[in-house]
């Protein structure tokens, strides 16, 4: 079973287990070009395995991802096929994931941590890269803080780098799992407003945050995870004010108390 001609993303069935723990049981979801998808649901309920799955920073066992027309992962009966390894860098890269803790390089500038990806594994020509990179630096408010290193900068800052290396990939997709979480709450908006600037141009993203008005202003989809399944999807007027499942109900209760 393969996604709609029209999707960027296509997963169907997707598990995942840890030991005995089934954290993913069959999540099925397609994102368009261009789409705006989030992830809500409660803690443990199985966004990050998701999103994490979806460039094989952990490896499924069991479901169908297809992104960009190439099949990343496949059953062939009931035997788990993955792409090879070169396949899924490459998909990796055009679908590269921001974290809520950054994850920069600490004994690198932001320049360098920006390069590092279109240098080391798109084998892109070093100049080339710089010049893109400070274009992207400039872009994200960043043009004055190219040799700094990762402790010399913000939350926000450094929030803004990890944006930029996302963007250093050419990415056709962007994974952003809560990006602002980790932020002083002064840092939150900044940070909201470059994500919003990235839809604004077509950018399609998949975004989990507990931002909800957030959510109910850019999302196209909203998809509400728990235990491991999407338990209801809608656009977000439908999902914020008119659950059906009672476990949304309750989810989008205790975020508004
Ligand atoms: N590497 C791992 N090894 C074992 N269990 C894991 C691992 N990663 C995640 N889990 C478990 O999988 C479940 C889902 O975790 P996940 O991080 O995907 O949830 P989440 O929805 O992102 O939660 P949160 O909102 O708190 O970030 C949790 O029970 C978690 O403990
Ligand atoms: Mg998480």
């Amino acid at each position: 079973m393969s996604g709609g001609p029209d999707a960027l993303l296509s997963v169907r069935g997707l598990r995942k287990t840890f030991g005995p723990l089934e954290v993913l049981k069959g999540v099925n979801m397609e994102v368009r070009p261009g789409e705006v998808t989030f992830l809500i649901g409660p803690s443990g309920g199985g966004k990050s395995t998701l999103m994490r799955c979806m460039n094989f920073l952990d490896m499924p066992n069991a479901g169908e991802i297809v992104f960009g027309g190439k099949r990343l992962c496949h059953e062939d009966g009931s035997v788990f096929h993955a792409a090879p390894e070169r396949v899924l860098r490459a998909a990796r890269s055009e679908m590269p994931m921001v974290f809520q803790h950054f994850n920069l390089f600490s004994h690198r500038t932001v320049l360098q941590n920006v390069i590092e990806g279109p240098v080391m594994v798109q084998r892109r020509r070093r100049e080339e890269a710089v010049g893109e990179a400070e274009e992207i630096l400039r872009r994200v408010g960043l043009g004055d803080k190219l040799g700094h290193y990762p402790d010399q900068l913000s939350g926000g800052q450094k929030q803004r780098v990890a944006i930029a290396r996302a963007l250093a990939m050419r990415p056709r997709l962007i994974l952003f799992d809560e990006p602002t979480s980790a932020l002083d709450p002064e840092l939150v908006a900044g940070i909201l407003d470059t994500i919003r600037g990235l839809a604004d141009n077509g950018m399609t993203l998949i975004v989990v945050s507990h931002e909800m008005g957030f959510a109910r202003k850019l999302a196209d989809t909203v998809h509400f995870i728990a235990d491991g399944t999407i338990l209801e999807s809608g656009p977000p007027e439908r999902i914020f004010d008119s659950p059906e499942n009672t476990r949304l109900l309750g989810f989008i209760r205790s975020i508004l108390h």
